[in-house]
């Protein structure tokens, strides 16, 4: 592998996998929603105003790709979440965690297959959530648009692995566990079983490693049962529970 291209790459996962692949020395594409984060690095190469909603991203990536070499690894880390309840609703949110997490990555992916950027040997991750399984909702409800956006998102994966096999692309979901937030005097929150954007991206890289075309169309939780609150009640005993997990839709 060689060349990388991260979608949503200017905070969180997508900033820490960017900067540990160009540490690795791969050639890394990183996309930005607005303008472009500062960088010295020879093989970071910054792509500005991808918005994953729009239906032209993929061919405004693939208009400023400047290498001969195709994508042998895309992971799509944007995601956009609102929280939301039964009893407060917000159409325009839900609309925009839709866009983003389930039907802008399917465009994004057609568009880099038609401009031929994704060929046979390419793998596609895509940033998914627990919080998407259907199975593994529980005792708790709530959350309508982020949970069923991740679940259609699941489901795009799914066709896509199906769609793209014959081409010998392999696609899969990961839950890279739930994140910790810094605030803005660098303090990390203190969440249960949560991890730093460093922690999650290179427990994906370590995913990805293992990542070829026998594992496509499934989904998998790189750090485990850490942090997914219903493992024990729905999968069984978190002790014995493996890290990576494979988890149900
Ligand atoms: N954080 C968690 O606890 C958690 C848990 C489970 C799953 N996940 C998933 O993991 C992924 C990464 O999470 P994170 O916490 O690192 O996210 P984050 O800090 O919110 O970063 C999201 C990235 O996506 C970009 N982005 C947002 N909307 C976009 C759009 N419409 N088009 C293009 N780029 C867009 C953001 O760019 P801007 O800087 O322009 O906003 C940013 O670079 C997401 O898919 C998230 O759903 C996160």
């Amino acid at each position: 592998m060689r060349t990388v291209l991260i979608i949503g790459a200017t905070r969180g996962l997508g900033e820490a996998l960017a900067h540990q692949y160009v540490k690795q020395g791969m050639q890394v594409y990183a996309t930005a929603r607005y303008s472009v984060p500062q960088s010295t690095a020879h093989n970071l190469q910054w792509i500005s105003h991808i918005d994953i909603t729009h239906e032209g991203a993929g061919r405004r990536i693939s208009a400023h790709w400047e290498s001969a070499s195709k994508v042998d690894l895309l992971v799509i880390c944007a995601g956009y979440f609102a929280s939301d309840t039964l009893e407060d609703l917000d159409m325009e949110k839900q609309l925009v965690m839709y866009k983003t997490c389930a039907i802008g990555p399917t465009f994004l992916v057609h568009g880099l297959l038609h401009t031929g950027l994704l060929k046979s040997g390419s793998r596609i991750v895509l940033v998914s959530g627990e919080s998407g399984s259907i199975t593994l909702r529980h005792d708790r409800g709530g959350n309508y648009g982020g949970h069923a956006s991740k679940a259609a998102l699941n489901m795009v994966g799914k066709l896509l692995s199906i769609d793209l096999k014959p081409k010998g692309i392999a696609v899969a979901l990961v839950h890279t566990g739930y994140l910790r937030i810094q605030d803005k005097e660098g303090n990390w929150s203190k969440k249960k079983d949560a991890a730093t954007p460093e922690e999650a991206a290179n427990a994906l890289r370590a995913w990805i490693d293992t990542f070829d075309i026998s594992k496509t169309g499934q989904f998998w939780s790189v750090r485990g049962p850490a942090g997914i609150r219903s493992a024990e009640a729905v999968l069984g005993p978190v002790d014995t529970l493996p890290t990576p997990l494979q988890l149900p839709w």
